[in-house]
């Protein structure tokens, strides 16, 4: 994974940028904990969608395209437990990373139609995306299941992509910040420093998921920051470096400005990801 952001400081980008006021320590600083040290990742996660013929064709279609985009950006993708193997032979040599969508909470045994964290690493695969909201709310998937999945994520040396986010009622109630605080605190505090360093995050408002409404790029960034803040509460400096994802309805129109926000690192992309020329258009918006 390639640790350059292009993204200038906030402090460089604003107008009138009061970079006098600050000691060179602190910029010095600042741009090596902000820009230098988190990756910018574009992630599509395809959900129950193509056949293995058509995933495949998908991937190579991504794959031709990797030479036309930003070198900084790295991309991962999540397609359905099935095609796992041939597109993992697949992204060798591509710079391409795979995830899986899920992964069972035990290590082994009599869990019908469970597949386990070391099955799916025994493939090649790199990461794993959990908590997602449509396993939180279709199957039952609380923060102790995910300790759990975390857990057996971590011994099997895949980076887990943890979702967060509230849903409708929470966010016009105004209660997004609590809500999202505990998904983290309940889960995320369980890790090590050292686990925690793997981890990367993805916010996504269940509200803007599939729905064609995205948070805005001020909403994003405000939430993004402060769970940053958060995870700095437990994990000091260390949340400085830690990869935060945006995703809901992330599209090649938005994607630019949400992605420009100085603590969102990229996206997680479910809708858009499934059309190549969506998915670089997304890409593009780091350009
Ligand atoms: P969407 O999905 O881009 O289709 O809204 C994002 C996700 O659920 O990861």
């Amino acid at each position: 994974m390639q640790k350059v952001n292009t993204k200038l400081p906030a402090f460089v980008r604003q107008e009138g940028g009061s970079m006098e006021q600050k000691n060179l320590d602190q910029i010095i600083r600042e741009t090596v904990a902000r820009y230098m040290n988190r990756s910018l990742i574009v992630a599509g996660n395809w959900k129950m969608n193509t056949t293995p013929v058509e995933g495949v064709e998908l991937f190579k279609g991504i794959v031709a395209k990797k030479g036309e985009v930003c070198s900084c950006v790295n991309f991962i993708v999540a397609p359905p437990f099935t095609h796992l193997s041939e597109i993992v032979k697949l992204s060798r040599g591509t710079g391409i990373g795979v995830g899986a969508q899920n992964c069972a909470a035990e290590a082994k045994g009599a869990y019908t139609g469970e597949l386990s964290a070391e099955m799916i690493a025994s493939l090649g695969v790199e990461y794993v995306i959990l908590g997602h909201s449509e396993r939180r709310q279709y199957y039952g998937e609380t923060s102790e299941t995910l300790n759990k999945k975390m857990a057996q994520a971590y011994a099997n040396n895949l980076t887990p992509i943890y979702c967060v986010g509230e849903n409708l009622e929470e966010r016009e109630a105004g209660k997004h910040f609590d809500v999202v605080r505990q998904q983290v605190e309940e889960v995320v505090f369980n890790l090590t420093p050292e686990q925690f360093s793997k981890l990367i995050i993805a916010y996504e408002p269940v509200w803007a998921i599939g729905t064609g409404k995205t948070a805005t790029a001020d909403q994003a960034q405000e939430i993004h920051a402060y769970i940053r803040k958060v995870l700095a509460e437990k994990f000091g400096d260390a949340a400085n470096e830690t990869v935060i994802l945006y995703g809901g309805s992330c599209k090649p129109a938005n994607a630019a400005e949400i992605f420009a926000k100085e603590d969102v690192d990229g996206g997680l992309i479910g809708g858009a990801a499934l059309k190549v020329s969506d998915f670089k258009g997304i890409i593009d918006a780091f350009n």
